[in-house]
């Protein structure tokens, strides 16, 4: 439905404590600002400073492994133990100094990484090499139900640690074909147990997180990073999408973040233009209440404006558009614009 008073300044109220200032989502991009040992540094702080320059009512930090058999790059944020928090706290304490809700994505790589980085063997739901684009990696070992408690203790002290911080919301990073990506997808989950074999089995990891992590921190938002399909033959389809992101809504969470593709987040070859990976999030933003998260080649303020007037999604990510240059991205996509504009344009 077309809302000629909604556009990219519009305020969004996620719940009675908070409110986004405006539609704009700075989404997790890893910065390699981290040291060997995942520990913020200086560079992450200032890299955060100059993000909040955009002006986004929303910044997500990075995704950051919640266990060392999770981390996938030398130089990635962790959130895996107590010591972490004090720099953590500093990139929660820049982002909301800049006027934007902070946020953390919590991520474990599960089979998508390789030993160098995790110490040791890959931990998978079945033991299927995950396809991603770039490389063939190893065979990862099928997860027995203990080592299933441990990614849920992991998870649940990793959103601990990020409530210590100061962060204002969590997301689970179950997108690009990172460890909960391989839970819900028929490609990597062939379990026949409890964990896997339909759709909601498959998302059980998942909404067993959210749920002890909702009722750990009744205040804190909660987004899930989803795929809106892992574009694979045989892979999690759109429909599938739906009914995950209805359940994660039912279990008390407060937006959910759609990206796409096992392979990675890259365009497929198929997409062109800003959003091109908006279609899925249109979908399931029309079977939600939740705001949605949109991304893909997002750039302009006026196509922002064409989403949310239109109520295809209720946020924008804007990711390389705004690594790029934050400050100039403001300057031409937010500043100097009356109400009124909004009324005549589109
Ligand atoms: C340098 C870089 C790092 C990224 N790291 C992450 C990440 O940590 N977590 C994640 O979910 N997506 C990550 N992404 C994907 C972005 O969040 C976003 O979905 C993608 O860049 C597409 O949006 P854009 O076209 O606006 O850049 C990364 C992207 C870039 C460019």
């Amino acid at each position: 439905m077309k809302n000629l008073t909604t556009h990219r300044l519009t305020p969004l109220k996620l719940t009675n404590q908070i409110t986004l200032s405006n539609r704009i989502v700075v989404p997790p991009m890893a910065s390699g600002t981290s040291d060997l040992n995942g520990f913020a540094t200086q560079e992450s702080v200032n890299h955060y400073t100059r993000l909040g320059t955009s002006q986004a009512g929303l910044v997500i930090v990075e995704y950051s492994f919640v266990h060392l058999s999770g981390r996938s790059e030398a130089h990635q944020l962790g959130i895996n133990n107590d010591e972490q928090i004090s720099g953590l706290a500093r990139l929660a304490a820049t982002i909301q100094h800049s006027g934007a809700v902070a946020g953390i994505q919590l991520t474990h790589a599960g089979g998508k990484t390789e030993r160098i980085f995790s110490g040791g063997a890959l931990q998978s739901p079945s033991g299927v090499i995950v396809p991603v684009k770039d490389r063939t990696l190893e065979t990862p070992s099928e997860m027995a139900l203990t080592e299933i408690k441990d990614w849920k203790d992991w998870f649940i002290s990793a959103a601990d640690r990020a409530v210590k911080a100061g962060f204002d919301l969590v997301e689970l990073h179950a997108a690009h074909g990172y460890g909960l990506n391989q839970w819900l997808s028929p490609i990597t989950n062939k379990r026949t147990d409890d964990y896997g074999g339909s759709i909601m089995k498959n998302s059980r990891i998942i909404l067993e997180i959210v749920r002890e992590i909702r009722s750990q921190h009744p205040g804190l938002l909660l987004s899930v990073r989803l795929p809106g399909q892992d574009f694979i033959d045989g892979g999690l389809t759109v429909s599938d999408a739906v009914l995950v992101a209805q359940e994660l809504e039912r279990t008390g969470v407060n937006i959910i973040n759609i990206s796409s593709g096992i392979g990675g987040w890259k365009r497929p070859g198929s997409r062109n233009g800003e959003g091109y990976l908006i279609e899925e999030a249109v979908m399931i933003q029309s079977q939600l209440s939740v705001p949605v998260i949109g991304v893909g080649g997002i750039e302009s303020g006026a196509f922002i404006d064409h989403l949310v007037r239109n109520s295809k999604v209720s946020l924008a990510a804007v990711g390389r558009a705004i690594l790029k240059d934050p400050a100039s991205w403001a300057k031409a996509q937010l500043q100097g614009l009356r109400p009124t504009q909004y009324l005549e344009s589109n």
